[in-house]
């Protein structure tokens, strides 16, 4: 897409990541056994019966994804066809019926093209969210699943997902559980993110950025953070990506794609294992990965009053993140070539 739209007068530079209202979203509805057309519309509210599914047995899966203006003022979106696949296995999990691929990727690009305007100019440091999201909306009161179902597609300019933006942060690990094996986890379910919700108020008093939580059978492995992944690298220089043997870890889209430009542009060493927290202080470098994280640096854990501290220290990413960091936003922005069918 080519953007000849004059923006929104906004201060894209100091934007947070927050909801404003922009002008368009794409409004698709579920009944009698199937999705209709769907339409673009400017209205931003939802009327839902009292006995609305989503709002008693929580069935409900999201997605997160983004459009980019790039550097010759085009503007794209990265890899939409993951998480068209993506919120069909969280649908599929949830008992909601599938929103075909290449509808979603098609509303995806109606959406970002209704509001071309809202796309924050390249250099600003903002970019456009792009949040998919399908909810029961037909009457249950026994706990099934219901008849009937919206799936939406609204669009946020959004700025840095931790305050500071590529400044290290600082995590505790989280007495909490996020996931229970072979339960959710692995989906992007709003309800493995409604019990992230009082760990992370209480780890906010307590002046951390995030959780991480840690593998709900024996609390010995690493899994990720209540909204992203981690990634570590080793004193080699190489990366390590946590995997979970109970399949509770969310495949995030940016952790893959990571991990593809470890190995095959800047040829790094990949492992994707199960991490011990017994292990960590051997890495040199932390960081928490996702759509709207992007790479965000971890300067600190604190288990339990014990401080592993990563060799890049509280100041700047270290340097492999930044190298993977460099790497991955310039290849949204368009600066360095995209492998195939990524934008
Ligand atoms: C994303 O990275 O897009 C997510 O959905 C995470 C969310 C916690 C903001």
């Amino acid at each position: 897409m080519q953007c000849k739209m004059s923006k929104k007068n906004l201060d894209w530079a100091n934007i947070g990541f927050s909801y404003m209202v922009a002008d368009k979203r794409f409004v698709s509805n579920y009944k009698d056994g199937k999705w209709d057309d769907g339409v673009i519309t400017e209205d931003n509210m939802i009327v839902l019966s009292e006995d609305a599914g989503v709002l008693h047995y929580a069935q409900e899966c999201f997605e997160g994804l983004k459009a980019y203006e790039t550097e010759d003022g085009k503007i794209v979106i990265f890899r939409p066809d993951l998480n068209a696949k993506r919120m069909v296995d969280s649908a599929t999990r949830l008992e909601m019926p599938a929103f075909p691929e290449d509808k979603f990727i098609e509303a995806v690009e109606k959406v970002v093209q209704a509001n071309l305007d809202w796309v924050p100019p390249y250099g600003s440091g903002a970019t456009l969210y792009i949040r998919p999201v399908m909810f029961a909306t037909g009457n249950v009161i026994g706990v099934k699943p219901a008849d009937e179902y919206q799936f939406r597609i609204f669009v946020t300019p959004v700025g840095p997902y931790f305050k500071g933006g590529a400044k290290p942060i600082v995590v505790k690990i989280s007495d909490f559980d996020r996931a229970a094996p072979h339960g959710t986890g692995n989906i992007k379910a709003g309800l493995n993110y409604a019990m992230s919700l009082h760990p992370i108020v209480k780890a906010h008093e307590e002046g951390f950025a995030e959780n991480v939580y840690l593998d709900a059978e024996s609390r010995t492995y690493i899994e990720e953070t209540g909204g992203a992944n981690i990634i570590f690298v080793t004193k080699e220089g190489g990366l390590v990506v946590p995997k979970s043997h109970t399949d509770s870890i969310l495949p995030s889209i940016t952790r893959r794609s990571i991990v593809y430009v470890a190995k095959e542009i800047l040829g790094l060493n990949v492992e994707e294992r199960p991490v011990k927290l017994s292990e960590v202080e051997n890495f040199v470098e932390m960081g928490l990965c996702g759509t709207a994280a992007v790479i965000s640096p971890v300067g600190k854990i604190n288990d339990h009053g014990k401080e592993i501290c990563f060799a890049s220290g509280m100041e700047e990413m270290g340097p492999v993140t930044k190298k993977l960091y460099d790497t991955l936003t310039g290849i949204q922005m368009g600066r360095i070539e995209a492998p195939e069918g990524w934008i």
